[in-house]
């Protein structure tokens, strides 16, 4: 099937047709620059940019596969999770495009979507799966016990910041800009990952939750204190701080799950600190890991046509009244009991994250 996945979530506008697990077209416009200058994401700038990149985009991806809206099969468009107005566009054209046509229509979570670029990058779908998402506005570990979007429960989340909020947020403090991502990336390279110590997150019995706020007020505190570490070194030290907690999970999950193939997802897993201690621990434990190119780890329309294929093919279909859905919590995916008796602890957070 030849699916076109529309994008718009966040502050990336994208779209592509994807045919077999294959890329054939894709079109990205970022709005990075445009929001750099208020260290975050700020929502209506961001619905406005959408808007005048979606058709353009659309316009990208088709050129790029030689095809014409009316050689695709499926609309697929993400839904949630995300801001409200900037979801609306892609929504609003997708189902535009779809009645136009006489296409079906399926809507992405946008969680799923991260997960499913794994299927780009060498992952054959077989379940049960682990998958680390790891991205600007969430820090979940789950597990898919098949293709259907409620075949996925949450075993342990962040509860806090998530992962990537945390990267962007001490960036900040450092003067970096946005994304902080790769610029602390970039930055830790030069520096000594034991130059300070920064506290141990604490762990909550049995859970597989995680937690970076208190890593990233530490690093506050650092930063203002009478004598700052070298940017290099807070930079290096963070990083690897946060990689270790990430891991650490991954590995508790495996171990407790028994699920021996691992997925990882999203923008924080283009970090190459984090892929280079998975692919280790992995190595180590005898896991199976996927990670998809740094490319397909930040937001894209291929990881949501994917994902609307998986939905699609498990009997999802939506119409001219499919709405969106800002907040995770509105998916209304399951908290698994983490096995051998342990329990995943009460949750805090989800959905939209800003300047
Ligand atoms: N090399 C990197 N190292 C660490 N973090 C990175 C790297 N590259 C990108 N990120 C982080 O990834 C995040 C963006 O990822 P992504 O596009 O998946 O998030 P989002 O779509 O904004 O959030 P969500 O997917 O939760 O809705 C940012 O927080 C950015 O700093
Ligand atoms: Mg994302």
């Amino acid at each position: 099937m030849r699916v076109l996945g529309i994008e718009t979530s966040c502050d990336e506008t994208s779209a592509a047709v994807v045919e077999d697990g294959r890329i054939l077209g894709l079109g990205i416009v970022s709005q990075a620059d445009v929001h750099r200058a208020y260290g975050g994401v700020v929502p209506e700038l961001a619905s406005r940019q959408h808007l005048a990149a979606i058709a353009p985009v659309v316009s990208e991806a088709l050129e790029g596969a030689g095809m014409r809206a009316a050689d695709l099969d499926l609309v697929a468009v993400t839904r949630g999770p995300g801001l409200v107005g900037a979801l609306l566009v892609g929504l609003s054209f997708a189902k535009a495009l779809a009645w136009r046509q006489r296409l079906p229509l399926v809507g992405v979570n946008h969680l799923l979507g991260h997960v499913w670029a794994n299927a780009l990058s060498g992952w054959t779908p077989a379940f049960p799966v682990l998958a680390l998402l790891v991205s600007g506005g969430h820090t979940d570990l789950l597990r898919l016990d098949g293709p259907a979007p409620a075949q996925t429960r949450i075993l342990g989340r962040t509860r806090d910041d998530a992962a990537g909020e945390a990267f962007d947020k001490v960036a900040r403090m450092l003067g970096l800009g946005y994304p902080g991502g790769p610029a602390i990336e970039h930055l830790a390279r030069e520096g000594d990952p034991e130059a300070v110590r920064l506290p141990v997150v604490a762990r909550l019995r049995d859970s597989l939750d995680m937690s970076f706020s208190g890593l990233k007020t530490a690093a506050y505190d650092l930063v203002h204190s009478a004598r700052p570490p070298a940017p290099a070194d807070l930079a290096a030290v963070f990083q690897a701080r946060v990689v270790a907690e990430l891991v650490s999970r991954v590995r508790a999950a495996v171990e407790r799950s028994g699920v021996r193939t691992v997925l990882v997802a999203g923008g924080v897993a283009a970090n190459g600190a984090l892929r280079t201690a998975l692919a280790e621990a992995a190595r180590r434990d005898g896991f199976t890991l996927h990670v998809p190119p740094p490319a397909l780890c930040t937001d894209n329309g291929a990881m949501v046509a994917q994902a609307g294929l998986a939905a699609f093919a498990a009997g999802e279909r939506a119409d001219g009244s499919l709405e969106p859905l800002p907040s995770i919590e509105a998916f209304g995916w399951k908290e698994a009991p983490v096995a051998q008796g342990g329990r995943a602890g009460s949750r805090r957070r989800s959905g939209p994250h800003g300047a």
